[in-house]
């Protein structure tokens, strides 16, 4: 294993505790802004000692993102989107020079319809940041929307290990599908024919064709050698199938939020975005392909169109010239000019690979939430702020406070959940951190409930900054929203497909779609977004397109 990836040993940044869900109920009336200050109110009750109000301010204001700090990111998100459909960008500035988002093609060239896959059958491989899932998808009939009994997944999952994350990923992702194909025994499939599969590959990859790519860089704690830049990562996978005679080929590769949108468009055909929160942060767009000048339509008679013509599910908006876009957003601003950056974010972002680079990914994703936490409380035990009656024993304190990536994103869930008088659920994550003679005090806990809303505050107003941000984008040019039906922007609606864990975190959703939807409005648009979280996103979009590609 790589030094660097040492610091994600633990990466699994694993969904939000079952029992979180009953206490978010209750906690979704109070909000985000107003459990904040009512837990601020506590501290200043309890008269804390001389520094602490100061200390705790100054971070808050460093976390802050207001409406003009918003409009800002639109401005720039704008330029940087542009820049990227213009020209292929090199690798995500990290030469600190270019600041273009790389926008990537998918190749995929029409929303998903109904009739292209109802009644078949394929595989879908997702490799995120924690787990490879493979999965046998069948297409049932699609029923106005109706999510249930539409299709059917045989599902397994398996946990990435180290050595495939740095050295051994496509001999172990090809070891995987040999054992899925072997004991899970799917009825249907004769032994003989090679199985369709729709690869979802979560790394910014730069597609030329549908089911071709180069991965430009690896992120999440992944570390490959002489992958980047260089190779195909379906060409990697599919010839080590091929060595153990795994009857699958691989028919498309998407990334997992072109997946997601596929997936969302074809339950909601108002979709025009997705984003993902879950170990990495990124979105995808539908763009009309005239706006895009780095891309040259093949010739109508060569190639395949993914999803054939039929525009008849498209009411959103839809028409058949447009292509996904995999915007790779995690990468904004990577020259720190309008995010709110902090000295806990160079931080992080000088130990955690890719160095310097994702630097939006690592302000708001799973995988880096709770190590933003985590540094801001050893600040302020290093301030004697926290646990500071304990004089000077802090050097002793265990893992949450000693060990890079430790506090796990799932915790901040449980922390900002916790509504408790006494905050027992707080008590009972930090206790055990600390030395056995030390006395974790009700100031603490309000304290570190405090940093975790905020946190999670910044990330949920960065994330709406940047949908609003890309509705914006792709409004400009053709209005998202063709017919418009009422003035009332409430009953124009365009749908954002969601996926990823941290998106669960209490009270995000109900924030992230509250300031969305007051940016947007702002903006003087008459339309509307509605957050959708698709189950199953990422798998069935990659086995819808499969299936598309397949009988395109
Ligand atoms: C990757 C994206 C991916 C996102 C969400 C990021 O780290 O760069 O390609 O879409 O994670 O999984």
């Amino acid at each position: 294993m790589t030094q660097n990836a040492e610091h994600f040993k633990e990466s699994g940044y694993e969904p939000v505790e079952q029992n979180v869900g009953k206490k978010n109920k209750k906690f979704e009336k109070l909000g985000l802004k107003k459990s904040m200050r009512n837990v601020f109110s506590k501290i200043a009750e309890h008269r804390p000692r001389r520094g602490l109000l100061e200390k705790i301010e100054e971070i808050r204001q460093g976390l802050q993102v207001d409406l003009d700090m918003q409009q800002r990111i639109i401005k720039k998100l704008h330029i940087s989107m542009q820049r990227g459909l213009e020209e292929n960008t090199g690798r995500n500035c990290d030469d600190g020079r270019e600041d273009a988002l790389s926008m990537f093609l998918s190749y995929v060239t029409s929303r998903p319809h109904a009739k292209t896959v109802v009644g078949k059958e394929c595989l879908s491989m997702d490799l995120g940041g924690t787990y490879l899932r493979i999965s046998h998808v069948k297409f049932n009939a699609h029923d106005g929307g109706q999510f249930k009994d539409e299709y059917e997944i045989k599902q397994e999952k398996y946990k990435i290990t180290d050595e495939a994350k740095t050295a051994t990923l496509f001999e172990w992702v090809a070891e995987q599908v040999e054992e899925f194909m072997e004991t899970k025994a799917i009825g249907q499939i004769e032994k003989d024919v090679c199985i369709p599969c729709g690869f979802t590959f979560s790394f910014p990859t730069d597609q030329t064709a549908i089911d071709k790519g180069i991965l430009r860089l690896w992120c999440k704690g992944f570390a490959v050698p002489d992958i980047e830049g260089k190779r195909d990562v379906v060409e990697l996978t599919q010839s080590e199938m091929d060595k153990r005679g795994v009857k699958v080929k691989i028919v498309a590769l998407l990334n997992d939020t072109v997946a997601t949108m596929v997936a969302s468009t074809y339950f909601h055909s108002r979709t025009a975005m997705c984003t993902i929160f879950g170990t990495g942060n990124n979105a995808s767009y539908w763009e009309k392909i005239k706006d895009i000048p780095k891309y040259t339509p093949p010739d109508k008679n060569s190639g395949a169109r993914v999803g054939g013509n039929d525009s008849s599910n498209s009411s959103g908006g839809a028409s058949d010239d447009e292509m996904a876009i995999n915007i790779e957003w995690g990468a904004f601003d990577n020259l720190r000019e309008v995010l709110p950056y902090t000295n806990y974010d160079n931080d992080i972002n000088r130990r955690s690979p890719p160095i310097g680079l994702q630097v939006l990914e690592k302000m708001v994703a799973g995988l880096y939430l709770g190590e933003v936490v985590r540094v801001i409380l050893v600040d302020l035990i290093d301030h004697k702020l926290l646990f500071s009656h304990q004089g000077n024993d802090f050097m002793s304190l265990r893992r949450f406070f000693r060990e890079e990536y430790s506090f796990d994103t799932a915790l901040i869930s449980v922390i900002v959940a916790d509504d408790s008088e006494d905050l027992e659920d707080v008590a009972d994550i930090i206790a055990p951190e600390l030395p056995d003679h030390v006395n974790i005090t009700q100031l603490d806990l309000l304290i570190i409930k405090y940093i975790c809303l905020l946190t999670s505050i910044r990330s949920a107003s960065l994330s709406a900054a940047m949908v609003a941000g890309v509705l914006l984008f792709r409004n400009k040019h053709e209005s998202l929203v063709p017919t418009v039906l009422s003035d009332d922007p409430n009953q124009n609606i365009v749908v954002v497909g969601v996926e990823g864990s941290a998106y669960d975190l209490p009270g995000f959703s109900q924030f992230l779609s509250a300031s969305t939807n007051s940016l947007l409005s702002y903006n003087n648009v008459k339309f509307k977004a509605v957050f959708e979280f698709v189950q199953n996103a990422s798998i069935l979009g990659s086995a819808i397109v499969a299936l598309m590609t397949s009988s395109a």
